[in-house]
């Protein structure tokens, strides 16, 4: 029977499990044996491979994280650590591999490609940070579960006339900040893509507080400085009572929401199609709620969007 594997990679994602449910049916449908790679890379180095089995993704479109378990895999980034994968690949007789994950895993999926295994790409981070789609896997449902506690934030903040400053996943992207800001309706935002000056900020906070606003939410990205070093800067410059919060991996976990199910079954229904007709080396994606492919390579060379236009809207609203 031909054989091909899923492996996930790099930070989990909600919809992750969606993604590789619809590999082994789509598989199955096509008369593959589906293997479950475990722990990203690592699972290929070591021959941690078990055929999965239609029970083993019953009760799991709805759930987060990742039934493969994933990893980052130094071992991968040199070349011995390819070699063993690729013997491994071998004596497992693996047809083809789905890669599901960030940058990291996409280039791994390069790597092989460009030594002979097909493979594909699925786009899988909570971060939105791969410019050639226009969303990937579990940013929908980590926006949302942003929104969410910006929400119960805001009720004890208001509850004590307090800005609250709210740390959120991103260190070198801010969409997670940008699109949960926005939905949340926060004053300020702060991203890595744009750097806002600290002391502006603290007299926006300070008018906000003249006009009788003593509630604000700030929502800074991870890689734009640090919740509690604003919190500290405020306190130190002003007389406002700011309180900082780190969400951290609250935002990583937890079900899926309908879109990020629907995203990762379209990718994954798409990615064996693709291996299926005998194609390799390909990058699924969504644009304009199309499924797209490129080539690996060149869309790890499309940086990622930072949409700026809906920054300074936020601007504007939080200025009446
Ligand atoms: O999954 C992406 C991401 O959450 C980034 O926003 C964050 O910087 C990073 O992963 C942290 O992940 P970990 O703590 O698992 O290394």
């Amino acid at each position: 029977m031909k054989r091909i594997g899923v492996l996930t990679s790099g930070g989990d994602t909600p919809g992750m499990n969606a993604a590789i449910r619809a590999v082994l049916k789509i598989g199955i449908h096509y008369g593959y044996a589906v293997m479950g790679i475990y722990h990203g890379y690592n699972g290929l180095i070591d021959g941690r491979i078990h055929q999965l089995q239609h029970q083993d993704v019953d009760n799991m479109v709805h759930q987060g994280g990742t039934l493969l378990r994933t990893a980052r895999c130094e071992a991968f980034r040199h070349e011995e650590g390819i070699q063993k994968a690729l013997k491994v690949i071998h004596a497992y007789g693996l047809e083809g591999i789905v890669c599901i994950g960030g940058d990291g895993s996409a280039r791994g999926a390069r790597d092989l490609h460009e030594r002979g295994v097909p493979t594909m790409v699925l786009p899988g981070t909570i971060d939105n940070d791969m410019g050639y789609t226009d969303y990937t896997i579990g940013f929908d449902t980590a926006i949302n579960s942003v929104m969410n506690e910006i929400y119960k934030i805001r009720d004890t903040m208001r509850s004590h006339d307090r800005v609250g400053v709210i740390e959120v996943m991103g260190r070198q992207a801010g969409d997670i900040a940008l699109y949960a800001g926005l939905a949340g309706g926060t004053d300020i935002i702060f991203v890595p893509e744009n750097k806002r000056d600290w002391g502006n900020a603290a007299e926006q906070l300070t008018a906000n507080k003249l006009k009788g606003k003593l509630t604000s939410i700030v929502v800074m990205a991870e890689g734009a400085g640090g919740a509690d070093e604003f919190k500290n800067f405020i306190r130190d410059n002003t007389d406002i009572d700011i309180k900082s919060i780190v969400l951290g991996y609250i935002q990583r976990g937890g079900q899926p929401t309908a879109f990020d199910r629907v995203l990762a079954t379209r990718l994954g229904a798409r990615a064996v199609e693709l291996l299926n007709e005998g194609i390799s080396g390909r990058a699924i994606g969504i644009s304009e709620n199309k499924i797209i492919d490129l080539d690996i390579v060149e869309a790890l060379n499309i940086p990622p969007r930072f949409d700026n236009s809906l920054y300074e809207l936020n601007d504007i609203l939080a200025k009446f």
